[in-house]
């Protein structure tokens, strides 16, 4: 598909049903032509094959036996499972995934080959199987030193910290990488709330236990972002001053308080002893 042709396509797919939901959709996403027929789409919430008929779908969850994502469950808390699946080993499950997340993407372009990334998919886990609430794709190898390339929480689970947790869970594998990251450009508006929002949090926290004593390296060091994403966040934040040629932090204490008040809640935490994982070589 020419990027032409994707901005005169009109929105096909209306509705999605995955698992226990039926989805309203956002965005066009390139379904292979003979999808496009149809107003409704039925996923496998475990394998996301998806079918055109309802019937099918029933057909498909009689023999399908996944009841997770295919590859390594790398974290797991509470009813909370996180799993790593490559796209080279299960390039139809990557396909199928980047389907379904172009319905809530608006910009980004999906035909890179799913080989290059790893697929961090969230789950809920019940006596059912585990359920996917979102996910975060990240490339194998980033020159540009990405550490997410597209993140999506699916609407019934969208506002109620599953991003926050993603985004927290990018960072905590750039730590464990010796690394720091950013999220691939352009960021949605959505995403950059989203992005603003755990940045804030996050620095403000290390400002006040440090009293503002600190520099930008260090704290790109101590949390994996990247050193431009802190100075833009604190320069938003007015936190930030130059001197005789130099970016220097003003962490006035009740300044830092008003502005983590107004940051609001932290959301779910990615509990670090519960992650079991090695950088990709
Ligand atoms: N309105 C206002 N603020 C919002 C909204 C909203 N609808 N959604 C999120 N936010 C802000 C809030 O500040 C919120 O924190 P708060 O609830 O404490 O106020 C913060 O973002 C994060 O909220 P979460 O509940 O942790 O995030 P959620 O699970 O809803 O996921 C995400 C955020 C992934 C961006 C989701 O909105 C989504 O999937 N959107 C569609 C796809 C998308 O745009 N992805 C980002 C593209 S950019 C990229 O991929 C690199
Ligand atoms: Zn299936």
């Amino acid at each position: 598909l020419r990027e032409h042709e994707e901005f005169t396509k009109v929105k096909n797919i209306a509705t999605i049903e995955l698992g226990r939901y039926e989805i309203e959709t956002w965005y066009f996403s390139p379904f292979p032509p003979e999808y496009n027929d149809s107003v409704k789409l039925y996923f496998c919430e475990f394998c996301l094959n998806f079918m055109k008929r309802k019937e099918q779908l029933q057909r498909h969850m009689r023999k399908c036996d996944l009841k997770h994502p295919p590859g390594d469950e790398i974290y797991r808390s509470g009813t909370l499972s996180m799993f790593e699946v490559d796209g080279k080993k299960n390039k139809v499950y990557g396909q199928n995934l980047c389907y379904l997340a172009k319905l809530f993407l608006d910009h980004k372009t999906l035909y890179y080959d799913v080989d290059l990334f790893l697929f961090y998919i969230l789950c809920e886990c019940d006596d059912r199987g585990c359920h996917m609430v979102g996910y975060f794709s990240k490339e194998k190898h980033s020159e540009e030193s990405y550490n997410l390339a597209c993140i999506l929480t699916l609407p019934p689970y969208q506002r109620k910290g599953y991003g926050k947790f993603l985004i927290a869970f990018s960072y905590e594998l750039s730590k464990k990488e010796g690394k720091v990251g950013t999220p691939e450009r352009p960021l949605s508006d959505l995403g950059l709330l989203s992005y603003r929002g755990y940045w804030t949090r996050v620095l403000l926290d290390i400002l006040k236990k440090h009293k503002g004593n600190i520099s930008i390296k260090e704290l790109s060091d101590m949390t994996a972002i990247k050193a431009e994403d802190i100075l833009t966040t604190l320069q938003s934040l007015e936190l930030i001053q130059y001197r005789k040629g130099q970016h220097v932090i003003c962490a006035d204490p009740k300044v830092l308080d008003r502005h983590l008040k107004a940051a609001g809640r932290g959301g779910l935490e990615v509990d670090v002893s519960k992650l079991i994982w090695t950088p990709y070589k």
